[in-house]
């Protein structure tokens, strides 16, 4: 028990499942997502012209890659926020099971899109590129939103003093 009364904070809130730290989190990369994104929309891109140079591509999908890699790391640690979730909310194990799993595809996915960067000197290799892109940031955006949801409902249920014990 030693150690898990040291990872809690003054009120007796794990630090890791600190919902303020995965939220700021969640927040970062929705607005890198989100950058991304448009860099990929811009007209430029779409119409065959210009793209951005590949290392810039590969930087930006890199920055992301690493941003989920800690972001995911610290959700999935002893006494992090998926193990919070699982005590809280033991109903919701399947729902659980399936965000942890998702962690895995959207690193392989981002790994396979940055490999694919090469391709777009190609003007026809640009819109399966786009879409791939767009169904990963549009996956990511409601993966975090089913954490927030999750988030909010085992707050709720310790609130009311229905959380698992
Ligand atoms: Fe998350």
């Amino acid at each position: 028990m030693v150690a898990a009364e040291r990872t809690k904070t003054s009120d007796g809130v794990p630090e890791a499942t600190a919902w303020p730290t995965i939220s700021k989190e969640h927040h970062g990369i929705r607005k890198l997502a989100a950058a991304l994104e448009a860099t990929l929309e811009s007209s430029d891109f779409r119409a065959g012209g210009d793209t951005p140079p590949d290392y810039v591509l590969a930087s930006k999908f890199g920055a992301l890659w690493g941003l989920l890699v800690v972001h995911f790391a610290g959700e999935e640690k002893e006494a992090g926020f998926f193990s919070h979730l699982r005590a809280a909310l033991p109903q919701r194990a399947q729902r659980i099971d399936a965000l942890l799993k998702e962690h895995g595809e959207y690193l392989r996915e981002i790994q396979d899109l940055v490999a694919a960067i090469a391709l777009l000197a190609e003007p026809s290799e640009r819109p399966r590129f786009l879409v791939r892109a767009k169904v990963l940031f549009r996956r990511l955006r409601e993966h975090e939103s089913r954490e927030n949801e999750l988030a909010h409902e085992s707050a709720g249920e310790q609130a009311t003093g229905l959380g698992a014990k």
